[in-house]
């Protein structure tokens, strides 16, 4: 058995508390490499920002379980290296699909795990979650539950269909349950691809797509019920054009692809929404820096040449959601 505690790291009690009564959202962003990792924590160390270092049971296997976790420890180090007195750092996995892969998880230094049972009948999507809970808890391990689902992919989970989270129900599952927080459909969901040309309207100056808007009304609802009780937003990658851009003009192919406003993120983050998960927005970074390398220095072999600037533009996006959209910047100083 491995407790966070001894690599560092933090639980979510205490950041989701701190970001309600204050008011912004503590980033999530998924890792499964050097790069990222090193982004992540430079922003957030320059920033004085929470973090939630996420970690998918596909980036589990990608990059080795037992590897991870050393990972995780050494970001602890780096960040602290880097000046950040008192890092405030968790690893949580994302999307945790069994009661297993959450207790694998629980017992090598995760400090946080999700438990996805939104796929399931309501009354196995309760039992599952409980299941976690009661075994997290032992460790002060905080869990995350979802109730809703969310269009597009959920890892292995696949849904072509919003179901909006239904408010009726989140009094009885975080009661039954006692998840520490819990992840809402509203509307938003995961990839690159977050709306069909069909749903949006079309700026008649850019021909860029204009996305619908968000169920707010849901989530109000889900606070009026739960009052303070943390929310999670899942799929909230906002697709920056500039990246979809630089991607098709170097070859890529992403036509159409569009992500949720800023704004609306913006408007989220201030509400119980204390959550925000990003993952598409990072990998877009990424590729856009590696094609950009490729196509106009073609001479260029050395991985660092294209993964350093990978890099620095991660940490730029990064830093940007953390001032600019979530407001997490200054709160873990
Ligand atoms: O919500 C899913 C995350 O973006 C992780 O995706 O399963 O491809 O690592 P992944
Ligand atoms: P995006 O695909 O919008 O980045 O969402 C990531 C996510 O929800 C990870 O759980
Ligand atoms: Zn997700």
């Amino acid at each position: 058995m491995v407790s966070y505690k001894d690599l560092g790291l933090v639980n979510t009690r205490e950041m989701f508390a701190k970001a309600i009564k204050g008011g912004y959202a503590v980033p999530a962003f998924n890792f499964n490499n050097m790069e990222q990792l090193q982004a992540i924590i430079k922003a957030a160390a320059e920033e004085k920002s929470p973090v939630i270092l996420q970690v998918s049971k596909g980036a589990r296997n990608y990059a080795n379980a037992t590897l991870l976790r050393y990972m995780a420890q050494g970001a602890v180090a780096y960040a602290k290296e880097l000046g950040w007195e008192n890092p405030q750092i968790c690893l949580h996995l994302d999307h945790g699909d069994s009661f297993e892969l959450c207790k694998s998880c629980i017992d090598n230094g995760f400090s946080s795990v999700m438990i996805d049972g939104s796929h399931l009948p309501y009354e196995e999507n309760v039992a599952l979650t409980k299941q976690v809970v009661d075994y997290a808890h032992q460790f002060d391990v905080t869990v995350e539950g979802e109730l809703g689902v969310l269009a597009g992919v959920e890892d292995e989970v696949s849904s072509d269909h919003h179901t909006y989270t239904d408010p009726e129900e989140v009094i009885d599952f975080a009661t039954r349950t006692g998840c520490d927080s819990l992840a809402i459909s509203i509307g938003t969901s995961h990839g690159a691809y977050k709306f069909t040309p069909e749903q949006c309207t079309r700026d008649p100056k850019t021909g860029k797509l204009v996305p619908p808007p968000l169920a707010f009304e849901v989530l109000d609802a889900v606070m009026e019920k739960l009052p303070g009780f943390p929310i999670v937003l899942h799929g909230s990658s906002s697709v920056p054009q500039e990246y979809v851009d630089t991607i098709n003009k170097y070859g890529g192919k992403l036509p159409d692809a569009i992500g949720i406003p800023e704004e609306e993120l913006r408007k989220a983050a201030k509400s119980a929404v204390c959550k925000i998960n990003i993952d598409s927005d990072s990998r877009l970074a990424m590729t856009a820096a590696v094609r950009e390398v490729f196509a106009t220095k073609p001479g260029e072999f050395d991985p660092r040449k294209y993964l350093g600037p990978a890099r620095d533009e991660m940490e730029r996006l990064y830093k940007h959601k953390i001032e600019n959209v979530l407001g997490s910047n200054g709160k873990a100083e």
